[in-house]
């Protein structure tokens, strides 16, 4: 790890929320110590203690926080193609699942791959999005839907971040879809699977975070309810997947339970909006699903944005619905089917993700925060979501060093 650094001759989009657009600094330098920032401004004020330290030239480049995927399911076994083409020639997302595709066929491609498989496929994406500027990933189980598969996946994200310069945030999702042994017994599945996993991986130290999926092809919200009792037991924060394909209240619920987030919202209501707000939890959406499904229901962006609801943007990187490794691409895609700003997808995969994850030590350019840093060959922060999934990136740096 560097001591001091000094990058210099760059503009900052420090994506600090007050101040001017992106937080911009034209002609600025940031400072690092010991992997933290430990200074950011315009490069003549540099304070004197740092005039004596290594300096980096950019160049006039574009510096940004390290990029952060608050939503993914990177780790799993096989892929989806068939079911791409059955979808293309009609089948709808949900009349795959109903007849045993969808994320069961995905558990048993994941049930029958190797650790070293699945660490094989898991890091080629990964390398995809540090390709794109990611510095933390968040990771999700949800292909086991047995004990001993989702405590594999688990150990194989945590793998994932010890195999590259990346952080990498497990979520366990037990509850993302009932297996084919205990199809129509949702409940049985939680009572029998479900938490006794959730209680020997937080045991490993394997969770950080606690999902569902709040759906009719997958669990009600009385039954994510127990799922999050027993992770407030375990003190876990909590998300979900809520109201992606129809309105179950999901978002609500998560919201009443302090979540961090509730993911996809293509059908959330007004009163999904206005618990979210009350609450702080973020709005992750999620742009590659809702183009892979050929969505038309738009998620209520305004109506969040009047709320004052937090605004993440995530891959949703998975097999199914979203088989998507770039988070300029889903910055793209969610200014121009959401009608995001450029500036807000930028924040959505920085600050607000960071937020999601509930991550207090980056997403932003600041001193204190850690020294995750994305260098990019254009002249203004609006170009990363312009360009259609070019992720013209320079350099990347992980607490403090270039990697
Ligand atoms: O986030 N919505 C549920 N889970 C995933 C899809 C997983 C799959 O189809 O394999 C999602 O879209
Ligand atoms: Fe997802």
């Amino acid at each position: 790890m560097s001591a001091r650094r000094v990058l210099t001759d760059a503009i900052l989009a420090t994506m600090t929320p007050e101040g001017p657009p992106y937080g911009l600094i034209e002609g600025g330098a940031v400072a690092v110590t010991d992997g933290r920032i430990a200074w950011a401004g315009p490069a003549g004020d540099l304070p004197t203690a740092f005039r004596d330290a290594p300096l980096e030239r950019l160049d006039g480049r574009l510096v940004t926080p390290g990029l952060i995927d608050c939503h993914t399911h990177l780790v799993f076994g096989g892929d989806r193609a068939r079911e791409f083409e059955m979808r293309l020639e009609g089948a709808s997302y949900e009349e795959v699942a109903r007849a045993g595709g969808g994320i069961v066929s995905t558990v048993r491609a994941t049930r029958a791959a190797s650790d070293a498989a699945l660490l094989a496929s898991a890091l080629a994406r990964a390398d995809r999005l540090i390709a794109g500027g990611a510095t933390t990933v968040e990771i999700k189980s949800g292909y086991g839907l047995d004990v001993e598969t989702e405590l594999r996946m688990l150990r194989v994200a945590r793998a994932v971040g010890d195999a590259r310069a990346l952080t990498v945030r497990a979520t366990f999702l037990g509850a993302h879809a009932v297996p084919p042994e205990y199809r129509d017994r949702p409940d049985a599945y939680i009572d029998d699977v479900c938490l006794p996993a959730l209680d020997a991986a937080a045991a490993e130290g394997l969770v950080d975070a606690v999902d569902g999926f709040c759906e009719g092809i997958a669990f009600s919200p009385d039954q994510i309810a127990r799922v999050f009792g027993r992770a407030k037991a375990l003190g876990l924060p909590v998300k979900l997947h809520a109201e992606q394909l129809s309105n179950l209240g999901g978002a609500a619920l998560a919201a009443r339970c302090g979540a961090l987030s509730a993911d996809h919202l293509e059908w959330l209501d007004a009163d999904g909006v206005a618990a979210m707000a009350a609450a702080g939890t973020v709005a992750v959406l999620l742009p590659g699903a809702f183009y892979f499904l050929r969505e038309t229901k738009l998620p209520p962006v305004a109506a969040l944005r009047e709320a004052g609801a937090p605004i993440a943007v995530a891959t949703d990187c998975n097999p199914g619905s979203s088989p998507l490794t770039s988070l300029p691409l889903a910055m793209n895609m969610a200014c121009t089917f959401f009608r995001l700003t450029p500036e807000e997808a930028l924040a959505g995969v920085t600050r607000v993700a960071a937020q999601a994850l509930g991550l207090g030590d980056r997403g932003v350019i600041a001193p204190g925060m850690r020294a995750d840093l994305c260098v990019w060959d254009v002249a203004h922060p609006a170009e990363l979501a312009y360009r259609i999934g070019d992720a013209p990136l320079a350099a990347r740096w992980v607490k403090g060093a270039p990697c």
